[in-house]
């Protein structure tokens, strides 16, 4: 990674990767696939579907769609998931090992967020399934959070942390974790007291805003996501792991649409979508805290480690170069409002079209 000096007018980078996106399905495939696809050479994708995506042949089948959707020009590998159900058999992890393309199962708490009414009640009755993902190691991809209606929405990730995630460590001792878009200091020391088995994603929007984001002269339902955004004293501890250099918190956007008529509803939808300016994001946050040159390894080195995959050869370069995210997105299923829409961006992606 090159970083000229302290205020550096362009950033070169090994190539990022995303470890936790949200793509969708069918005819918005182009859409979602396109902005991750143009800065990210991998990604993993989460299988929250209608219906979700509990086998390992329906994950090929949808990595071929992903697949026909990446724009002429790139290279995107989709990192494919299963979605954990107390119904899974072991077997079905045998298969998903053995077919070399899905990365991670993932277990959403029954009802803690969107899609995740399949999810699981009650994880020990997942006990041998789990067992399986040890045997073949394959990690566990956790959406951390309590789905109990009596805990306070802003304590359901460090309940789970305590309730749910240190016995399940305990009972698996060799599984391998990812606390997906981590939100809390509790989660931030938690992981980096765990062993190596334990890593972190961390998104771009958890870096930059805090809860008064939610509430800003108004509700902004387009702030509103799982794990609802905290404290500034956590977004504070997010920023110093991301920065920190250690290798268990790296890069996942959870990039996830919604349309603009589901975001602005009585009962509106939880997710951001940051896919079509996200590394410039993060490379926002590592500015602000003079960590520019860490930038590399959280985005594009330590979450290839931990899945065992080997680092990019490819580079990205970014310039300071300001540009205004659109207001609005029209994708082929109606518009949605990005992160950022209508305000600056001081970094910009240096493509092909720009150094031509
Ligand atoms: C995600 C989605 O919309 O699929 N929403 C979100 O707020 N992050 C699901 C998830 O990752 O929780
Ligand atoms: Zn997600």
């Amino acid at each position: 990674m090159s970083v000229e000096n302290n205020a550096p007018e362009r950033l070169t980078l090994r190539k990022p990767d995303d470890w936790h996106v949200h793509l969708r399905d069918s005819s918005i495939l182009p859409f979602t696939v396109g902005h991750t696809a143009r800065q990210f050479g991998r990604a993993i994708v989460m299988p929250n579907l209608k219906p979700p995506v509990t086998t390992t042949a329906q994950a090929l089948e949808y990595r071929d769609r992903i697949l026909r959707a990446v724009p002429q020009g790139h290279h995107f590998d989709p990192l494919m998931t299963l979605y954990l159900t107390e119904r899974t058999p072991p077997s079905e992890i045998e298969r998903a090992k053995s077919s070399g393309k899905v990365h991670g199962v993932k277990w959403y708490p029954a009802g803690a967020t969107t899609n995740a009414e399949h999810g699981v009640q009650d994880i020990r009755r997942c006990d041998r399934t789990i067992e399986a993902m040890e045997a073949n190691d394959i990690p566990l991809l956790i959406h951390g959070e309590v789905t109990d209606p009596t805990v306070d929405v802003f304590d359901r990730e460090h309940v789970f942390i305590e309730q749910e995630l240190s016995p399940l460590l305990k009972r698996h001792p060799r599984l391998r974790v990812v606390l997906e878009h981590i939100s809390t200091r509790q989660a931030v020391e938690f992981v980096t007291q765990a062993p190596a088995r334990v890593a972190a994603t961390i998104t771009a929007h958890h870096l930059l805003l805090n809860r008064n984001a939610l509430f800003t002269g108004g509700l902004r339902p387009h702030h509103y996501c799982l794990p609802v955004l905290k404290r500034e004293e956590h977004r504070r501890a997010l920023v110093a792991a991301a920065t920190s250099g250690n290798p268990k918190f790296f890069l996942g956007t959870d990039s996830a649409p919604h349309l603009r008529r589901d975001k602005e509803s009585a009962c509106g939808c939880a997710g951001i979508y940051s896919a079509h300016a996200a590394i410039e994001l993060y490379a926002e946050v590592f500015e602000a805290a003079g960590a520019l040159d860490r930038l590399e390894g959280f985005a594009s080195s330590y979450g290839a480690d931990f899945y065992q995959l080997p680092r990019s050869s490819e580079l990205l370069t970014l310039e300071r170069r300001s540009w205004t995210v659109p207001s609005l997105l029209e994708t082929q299923q109606g518009a949605l409002l990005p992160l950022r829409a209508g305000e600056p961006m001081p970094w910009s992606l240096v493509t092909a079209d720009t150094t031509a």
